[in-house]
């Protein structure tokens, strides 16, 4: 067998994935700036005004075989994915605008564009939304469902679900809702029976990001996480998604400074550079960035993008390289910019016998921009999943680490930050559930 790839032919008789046939229902859990962007573009991409920059899943190939064999279809030639022309979507806000408005609100994309998409958009209105101040000081939610206590909420929710189910073939939810407080699991999250006993209880430790996967997960419908909420990092949830083969993944979507930080960081690491110091700042001035503004949501965002690295640089393989840095990250809210984030980052290494040098990035970019194509190629990778017999049960999607900052691993493994090592993850997964050969980038055999 060959040694950098074994054979790269997709055997159909290997491959067990059910067909992406009729409509993929995209359930969006907050209707806000990523998610209006993600909608508006997809339907721009539907109707040829524009291209889907920044989506693998539309845009990636991937190789099969040997260098030489010159064979890299596109990943949506090689995996069965929904066709963009078979996705619907619907969702839930706390407010009552419909895609329309809400994308106009959000000023991410021109008015030209949301002209032309303006009667698609418009018939998305959100549906009341499961919402509570106390887990988002800064938002007001005038748009929401009314229940007893947090298990009849759940219920309407799951009412929700199932009508929407007689409309389409397949289910996914996705979290583009604001950012949480900080929040830690507790006894409530540690097995199904006490979650829902919690629900009962109207239990504080239930936010609403964990009763909308607790109806996804209890639907049997996947659930990712583009925030950086607790929700479905909890035992009770991961046991949930085994149980009903409804897969889940990590959290908070990798888009600006973290994307970022997960390339240069490992690329420091490969060519043993120290770190003493790394200082990121932000500003951001969309509603995003005032829901971090508040010092609880801000701690819950504060936490995801601190791990990355920590687990990159292993200090506790390479202190005299990685013990000590002073790692500090702050965002601040600035109205001014918009959507438009500036991120800085001023990087303090040292190379040969010590010397220190100065790495300084500064990057303009669009938040949601950058987040649209990774909800969506999110909600498209878990429909896959969910319809591979080899990954549907098992819980956590560890090969989607890729477009998040914080990765969800299965107990006492570490996450894998590395950008590089995400995506031949991701790669090697989708050959592997296709039957083709992995590839391990050995090569010796072009020297035989
Ligand atoms: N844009 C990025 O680059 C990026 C990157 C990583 C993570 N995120 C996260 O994605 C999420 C969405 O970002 P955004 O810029 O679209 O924010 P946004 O404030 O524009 O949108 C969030 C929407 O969620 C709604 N909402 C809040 N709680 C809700 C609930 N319980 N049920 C239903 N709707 C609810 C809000 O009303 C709002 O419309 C945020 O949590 C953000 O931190 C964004």
């Amino acid at each position: 067998m060959s040694t950098e790839s074994q054979s790269g032919q997709k055997t159909a008789s290997a491959s067990n994935v059910a067909p992406a046939t009729g409509k993929l229902g995209v359930m969006v859990v907050g209707l806000g700036a990523v998610a209006t962007t993600m909608i508006a573009g997809v339907e721009a991409v539907r109707r040829g005004l524009a291209k889907p920059i920044g989506s693998l899943t539309q845009m990636g190939t991937i190789r099969l075989g040997r260098r030489t064999d010159n064979n890299s279809p596109l990943i949506k030639d090689f995996v069965p994915l929904a066709d963009l022309n078979d996705v619907v979507f619907t969702g839930w806000d706390i407010f009552e605008d419909n895609v329309y408005e809400s994308a106009a609100h959000a000023k991410v994309l021109d008015k030209d564009t949301l002209e032309k998409l303006k009667p698609y958009l418009e018939t998305i209105k959100p549906m009341p939304a499961v919402f509570d101040q106390y887990y988002v000081k800064r938002l007001h939610g005038t748009h929401v469902k009314k229940g007893k206590n947090k298990r009849d909420l759940a219920d309407q929710l799951i009412a929700d679900i199932q009508a929407f189910k007689k409309t389409v073939d397949r289910v996914v939810m996705i979290w583009c809702g604001s950012t949480e407080i900080f929040m830690q699991p507790t006894a409530v999250h540690q097995s199904i029976e006490a979650f829902e006993k919690g629900l009962e209880a109207d239990d504080i430790g239930i936010a609403p990001s964990q009763i909308y996967a607790y109806a996804a997960l209890s639907q049997g419908v996947p659930f990712a996480n583009g925030a950086p909420n607790l929700t479905v990092d909890v035992p009770a949830m991961i046991e949930l998604s085994k149980k009903n083969s409804a897969p889940v993944c990590g959290k908070d979507f990798k888009t600006g400074q973290t994307f970022m930080k997960t390339i240069l960081a490992p690329a420091l690491k490969a060519r043993m550079i120290g770190v003493s110091g790394w200082f990121s700042t932000n500003i951001l001035g969309n509603r995003d960035g005032e829901v971090l503004d508040d010092a609880q949501s801000f701690k819950t965002k504060e936490e995801s993008k601190l791990g990355s690295l920590e687990y990159i640089f292993q200090p506790e393989l390479y202190p005299d390289l990685y013990k000590d840095i002073y790692h500090k990250i702050r965002i601040n809210y600035y109205p001014p910019r918009g959507d438009d984030k500036e991120a800085w980052d001023n990087i303090d290494i040292f190379g040969w016998l010590g010397y220190p040098m100065q790495i300084k990035v500064n990057f303009l970019c669009r938040d949601s921009i950058l987040a649209a194509p990774i909800a969506l190629d999110l909600v498209l990778f878990m429909d896959l999943a969910k319809r591979t017999p080899e990954l549907k049960s098992r819980g956590i999607q560890e090969w989607l680490s890729f477009y998040l900052k914080s990765p969800q691993t299965a107990e006492g493994l570490y996450p894998e930050h590395d950008l590089f090592i995400q995506s031949m993850k991701l790669k090697n997964t989708l050959r592997h559930i296709m039957g083709a050969g992995l590839i391990t980038h050995l090569g010796l055999e072009y020297y035989d």
